[in-house]
């Protein structure tokens, strides 16, 4: 592909970052609408992560996505920072404005219920949900369904505590943290249960439920995506239940970043869902 000189440049920094499918998604999106532009895989350690930000108004960025390690240190390098990241202290996504300033801002939770809209099935106000983990992208989650008007949320973790810290920094005011060993019985009575913990993705441990106390109509999504359809997704489709994988939240938190740099609002569609899940 050949770039001009008034090519728009963005990137992901991470460490490690050769995993990240961001440069495939939005590498779609920028020729899907003929963009020129570019976004790059940044490989930035931790120790590097203050020269890198600043370097991206240096070099003329016009923004960038964090990854892990990086959604929380980066605040500390931020000119200005939207509510939503104040509110769960992660950053995902860096607009380089007029004159160099760094606008950081959190796009997760938007991500999480756009994707979740797509079922049709589900409704905030139709009943409690069930978080399982309590971990950075739990609180991006957590947030946005209380604010979505969500009337009860339900947070199992393994560490108690961390859910409780999680309620408490976060300000929720509509949920409790529930044991581990809890989360068979927290089902009953949910309209949706979200997991948020690692356990199911490829290379990891399982996760262990029983969604028996689950009513049918609640909705189940995994953030997992790898693989698309893990093990609770396959068990609550089994039963009659609602699901909604994980790849959409990934699609969709991207969206505002893309519409910032290259001034178009991009769409999430099942050919992008295919070519991110690809190589090719
Ligand atoms: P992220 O920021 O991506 O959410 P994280 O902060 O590492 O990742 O959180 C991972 C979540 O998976 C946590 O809720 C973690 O539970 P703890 O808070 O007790 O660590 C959960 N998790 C990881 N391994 C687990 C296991 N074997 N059993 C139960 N929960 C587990």
């Amino acid at each position: 592909m050949i770039h001009s000189g008034k090519t728009k440049l963005a990137g992901i920094m991470g460490w490690p970052v050769q995993h990240s499918k961001s440069p495939r998604l939005h590498g779609y999106w920028l020729r899907e609408h003929g963009i020129d532009g570019a976004y790059l895989p940044l490989a930035v350690s931790p120790e590097n992560l203050g020269n890198a930000v600043e370097g991206l108004a240096a070099l003329g960025f016009t923004g960038a996505n964090l990854t892990i390690p990086h959604k929380e240190a980066v605040l500390a390098f931020c000119d200005e920072i939207d509510p939503a990241a104040l509110r769960i202290g992660a950053v995902n996504t860096l607009v380089i404005g007029e004159g160099g300033s760094i606008c950081g801002s959190n796009t997760d939770g938007y991500g999480f219920l756009e994707n979740l809209k797509t079922a049709p099935a589900w409704q905030a106000a139709a009943g409690p949900a069930v978080l399982l983990g309590a971990g950075g992208a739990a609180r991006a989650i957590a947030a946005a369904l209380e604010d979505a008007g969500v009337p009860e949320l339900r947070l199992v973790n393994r560490t108690r505590e961390r859910a409780e810290a999680l309620i408490a920094e976060t300000g929720l005011t509509r949920a409790q943290a529930l044991p581990w060993e809890t989360r068979n019985d927290a089902l009953a009575g949910a309209a949706l249960l979200v997991n948020t913990t690692s356990l199911g993705m490829e290379g990891k441990l399982p996760l262990e439920i029983d969604l028996a106390a689950l009513p049918v109509a609640a909705t189940v999504n995994d953030i997992v995506y790898a693989p698309l359809e893990t093990p609770l997704l396959a068990a609550a489709a089994a039963r009659g239940n609602p699901t909604v994988d994980g790849l959409g939240m990934l699609l969709h938190q991207a969206r505002p970043g893309f519409a910032q740099w290259y001034g178009t609002d991009p769409e999430v569609t099942e050919a992008l869902r295919t070519f991110v899940l690809g190589d090719g």
